[in-house]
């Protein structure tokens, strides 16, 4: 097989509120980093990663970005150049409609924040999808009907691939769920994040090969 480039995303994104304080999520960047070394067996790998404290792959263009618009930005300047797109950040859904320049002070009563959409990276690049042969992979996690819902999304965003995985995954070195392609539902137990990277990247070289 002929070098591939693989795009993937990691990690939260932090949304800022003022200087000091943000809204974002528990994602450790773990399954996205062990992906990232995983997928230099097909070839050259680009991982653009909100914060973590993980130190990223040898050998790999590495990224590092903050908010979700950021992530967005980036993934727009490499998409075009990657054959595969693998989606595994944990986006924040929301960010604040007008960030403070200044610290917030305590004030009395209530203090109400605005929430606006954040762009759906993997939804905006999908609409693209039927342009080119990229193969593209989700991620999904969820605390109700995991795969009915990871299903959707994999026809919604037009996916080869999507990883259901349970809330328990969040910030933990191993994984439970599924990985669901169009016509198969490959469940797991509790494996490690470096096992289930292996298994990601062998599916997504059967797909490559298909
Ligand atoms: O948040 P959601 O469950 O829809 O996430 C499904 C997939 O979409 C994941 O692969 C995630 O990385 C991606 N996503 C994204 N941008 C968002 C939200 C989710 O790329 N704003």
């Amino acid at each position: 097989m002929k070098k591939k480039v693989v795009l993937i995303t990691a990690g939260p994104t932090k949304e800022y509120i003022d200087p000091i304080r943000f809204i974002s999520n528990d994602s450790s960047g773990k399954m996205g980093y062990l992906l990232a070394e995983e997928s230099k067996k097909l070839g050259d790998v680009i991982l653009i990663s909100g914060p973590t404290c993980l130190k990223p792959p040898k050998g790999i263009k590495f990224i590092k970005v903050i908010s979700a618009s950021e992530m967005f930005n980036q993934v727009k300047k490499y998409f075009n150049k990657c054959d595969v797109f693998i989606s595994c950040a944990a986006v924040s859904d929301y960010k604040v409609k007008n960030a403070s320049k200044d610290k917030i002070k305590k004030t009395i009563g209530k203090l109400k924040l605005e929430l606006i959409s954040n762009p759906d990276i993997l939804l905006e690049v999908s609409k693209e999808k039927y342009n080119n042969k990229r193969i593209l992979v989700g991620f999904a996690l969820e605390t109700n009907n995991l795969i009915k819902n990871a299903q959707n999304k994999f026809i919604k965003k037009k996916l080869d691939i999507i990883i259901a995985n349970e809330p328990s995954t969040i910030n933990s070195d191993r994984s439970k769920g599924a990985i669901i392609t169009e016509d198969k539902i490959k469940k797991f137990k509790s494996i490690s994040k470096k096992s289930l990277a292996e298994i990601i990247i062998g599916d997504i070289r059967g797909v490559l090969t298909r």
